[in-house]
């Protein structure tokens, strides 16, 4: 199929659960004339505590069912997944590929900055994804890894105000400021969701949201390869999660609000 056929099929996206409907809203607001696709695995959530193989098998099956869907382009809007199978899944569909953590470290290392912290789930944090993409492209900045284990949990139940949560989300923010960094990226799609806490113990702007620059760069690649869609109304949209809805729907509210969700076993 040629791109002028594929223009119009949906952009796909994929998270384990609400994570990436904090990517998802910007590209909502950037093409809202594109159809689009959001899977969110809510079974098999956490991915930060999975293994390779078992986070290869889950992208797996969500590209394939992405491909019976028919879409353009499927972006991967979690970091760990990003971190951990882009490299050795890359090559095996028929659609555009866009890796979050691949994709904004060649802007981030594009700033001034000389050191840079990141918070990310253990899975992410393990593979150092970060500071070698980052490296790839610029060798001054010091990258700060740390991992939060907890914190996608805090999420996805909604636990953001119990005094628990807040300890877990201090004690990770004590550990990083030993480093001194000037930003501190949020590694986990998860993450931006504790903003209102974040900034109790920081100012906001030290946090970068890789979810910004990630949906411009995407906006900009689809233009670039002719694959923008010549629609002019706004487009459709169709969420999937393979377990719980009512619980997506209700943590997800913060950054999207979903009408439909059909729960949908493909894993
Ligand atoms: N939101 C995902 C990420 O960006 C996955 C978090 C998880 O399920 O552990 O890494």
């Amino acid at each position: 199929m040629n791109n002028i056929d594929k223009k119009d099929l949906p952009i796909a996206f994929f998270d384990s659960g609400v994570g990436g409907l904090t990517v998802y809203e910007k590209m909502k607001k950037l093409l809202p004339c594109e159809d689009y696709l959001y899977f969110g695995d809510t079974k098999n959530m956490p991915y930060g505590e999975k293994t390779k193989e078992q986070l290869i098998e889950f992208a797996d099956k969500i590209f394939r069912f992405f491909e019976t869907q028919g879409s353009k382009a499927v972006v991967m809007a979690c970091n760990t997944t990003s971190a951990i199978t882009y490299e050795t899944l890359k090559n095996n569909y028929k659609f555009k590929i866009y890796p979050i953590i691949q994709s904004v470290s060649k802007v981030i290392a594009k700033s001034d900055y000389k050191k840079i912290g990141v918070f990310a789930t253990p899975a992410t944090i393990n593979s150092h994804a970060y500071s070698k993409e980052i490296h790839r492209y610029n060798n001054n900045i010091e990258v700060f890894e740390i991992a939060c284990p907890e914190w996608v949990r805090i999420v996805e139940e909604n636990k953001q105000n119990q005094p628990q949560s807040v300890i877990q989300v201090k004690e990770k923010l004590e550990e990083m400021e030993i480093f001194n960094p000037e930003k501190i990226i949020l590694g986990c799609t998860h993450y931006p969701y504790l903003m209102n806490l974040l900034k109790k113990f920081m100012p906001e702007e030290t946090f970068i949201d890789p979810s910004i620059s990630f949906a411009k760069f995407i906006k900009e690649d689809l233009a670039k390869e002719n694959l923008l869609s010549s629609k002019t109304i706004l487009g459709s949209e169709k969420f999937y999660v393979s377990s719980s809805p009512e619980n997506f729907k209700h943590a997800g509210s913060l950054f999207y609000d979903i009408k439909e969700l059909p729960e949908l076993t493909i894993l």
